[in-house]
């Protein structure tokens, strides 16, 4: 099979090279459209397209909702119902942007587990990785944030459990926690500064995306092979790859319609589905509500930053050899940071010669295992908390820590891998080659 010819740009007009010399955005623009790609890449390297349409929409409704919302105590919540009930549309600008945070989220993890599955994360895409850690860390704080905007009952009380984990920190726990909240409880200041921060952390987020793009356009996409597009002649990359236009902008657009068909049946038909019905009572400092949970998709975390109660023998360990200083509450907080600091740490704890999970026979249980592991932990931070919760969570918290702190690192040394394909074309031809070539 002919390999398709990868195209530079080349100013024609006047004009073009006029602007060319001067600022070659254009050129940018060709190349980052035209950049090949490998040409065996299957359905789980749509999110990043899903994630970047995702991102918009949030800037998009969220600037219109903006517009009409007010940061302060005494309207917010009202405000909310006054964009649902009175400004044109508005009901279905605020469902798309509540529901969006969920698409965005979902899009997320399958990304995040498809890196971790096919070994994106190793040399070299060590610092797309980190930059996609980054944007994961920016996206929860911004999702919760948002959360807090409503001023329900449920952005309320989350916000002041989740700040509250602040104040465990020794020492400067209390002035950290003040800072955030911008005085001693959460109230008028905090829901102001929660805006400003809501408002701006997208547009810092869209800048890390850039950058994330930039850095997996210098080491070119991972494939579900894991090898390497070859770089020997300009003829063989050109056997393993396709330009990104137009085939994998169809590709990706056609996965994005069908997932938006089901986003729009979730946001006509049931948008409040995944939100929480005590959200619609107005915050009240005076009445805790009988479950605080989290929105689903910090579960799996906060499922983590439960596990380590006071009777933990670990915790109760800890908080003796450090007089005290580590309690429970500071020990689950660790746990949570530290949850996500060792799933970025991936490319340097995988021992592993071989890139991709598709030939590695034991890594897959074990990768499986922390699938179900990871859905385990989403479904018990939803749970109350009581002794049998408790053993689940700590025995999920464990596996997951151990995932990355154990098993990736022996799995590289002691697991004899499948033979791979020598290269990206054989692959392809392996699965799709035309019978009548
Ligand atoms: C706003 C959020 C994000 C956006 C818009 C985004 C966008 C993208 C895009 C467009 C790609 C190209 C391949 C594909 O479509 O899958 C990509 C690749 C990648 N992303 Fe993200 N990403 C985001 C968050 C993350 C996060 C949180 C991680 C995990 C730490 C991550 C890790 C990676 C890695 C390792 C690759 C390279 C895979 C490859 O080369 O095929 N990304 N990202």
């Amino acid at each position: 099979m002919a390999g398709i010819p990868h195209d530079h740009y080349e100013p024609k007009t006047n004009g073009q090279k006029w602007l060319h010399s001067r600022l070659p955005i254009a050129g940018i623009l060709y190349d980052t459209l035209m950049i090949p790609t490998p040409k065996n890449l299957n359905w789980m390297w749509i999110w990043g397209i899903v994630l970047t349409f995702c991102l918009a929409l949030q800037i998009v409704t969220g600037i219109v909702l903006a517009m009409h919302y007010t940061p302060h105590v005494d309207m917010a919540f009202a405000s909310i119902e006054h964009i649902m009930r009175d400004v044109n549309g508005g009901h279905m600008i605020r469902y798309l942007h509540m529901n969006g945070a969920s698409l965005f989220f979902f899009a997320v993890y399958l990304h995040i587990f498809r890196g971790l599955y096919y070994g994106s994360y190793k040399a070299p895409r060590e610092v797309t990785w980190i930059i996609g850690m980054i944007i994961y860390l920016l996206m929860m704080a911004t999702g919760f944030m948002g959360y807090v905007l409503p001023w329900g009952q449920m952005s309320f009380w989350g916000a002041t459990v989740i700040t509250g984990l602040f104040g465990a920190i020794p020492g400067i726990g209390e002035s950290l926690q003040t800072l955030l909240l911008g005085g001693p409880a959460v109230d008028n200041a905090t829901l102001n500064r929660f805006f400003s921060l809501h408002y701006l952390l997208p547009f810092v987020i869209a800048a890390l995306v850039g950058l994330h793009i930039w850095a997996f356009h210098t080491t070119g996409n991972n494939n579900p092979t894991g090898v390497e597009v070859r770089r020997t002649s300009k003829a063989d990359a050109a056997k393993d790859t396709v330009p990104f236009w137009p085939y994998y902008v169809i590709k990706d657009l056609f996965a994005l319609a069908l997932l938006l068909a089901v986003f729009f049946a979730v946001v006509g038909f049931m948008p409040n589905y995944l939100g929480h019905p005590d959200n619609y009572i107005q915050a009240n400092a005076l009445a805790t509500p009988a479950h605080i949970v989290p929105e689903w998709y910090f579960l799996p975390f906060y499922a983590v930053l439960r596990a380590f109660t006071a009777d933990v023998w670990l915790v109760q360990l800890v908080e003796f050899v450090t007089f005290g200083i580590v309690d429970a509450k500071f020990f689950g907080v660790v746990a949570m940071f530290g949850a996500i600091a060792v799933m970025a740490m991936a490319p340097w704890l995988d021992t592993s010669s071989v890139r991709s999970g598709r030939y590695r026979p034991k890594f897959k249980a074990w990768f499986a295992l922390l699938v179900i592991d990871f859905i385990v932990l989403m479904w018990v931070g939803s749970q109350p908390a009581n002794e049998l919760n408790g053993w689940i969570s700590l025995i999920a918290t464990t596996y997951w820590f151990a995932y990355f702190l154990v098993i990736l690192p022996l799995l590289g040394l002691f697991e004899k891998p499948l033979p791979q394909p020598a290269t990206i074309e054989e692959d392809f031809n392996a699965h799709y080659a035309n019978p009548a070539e």
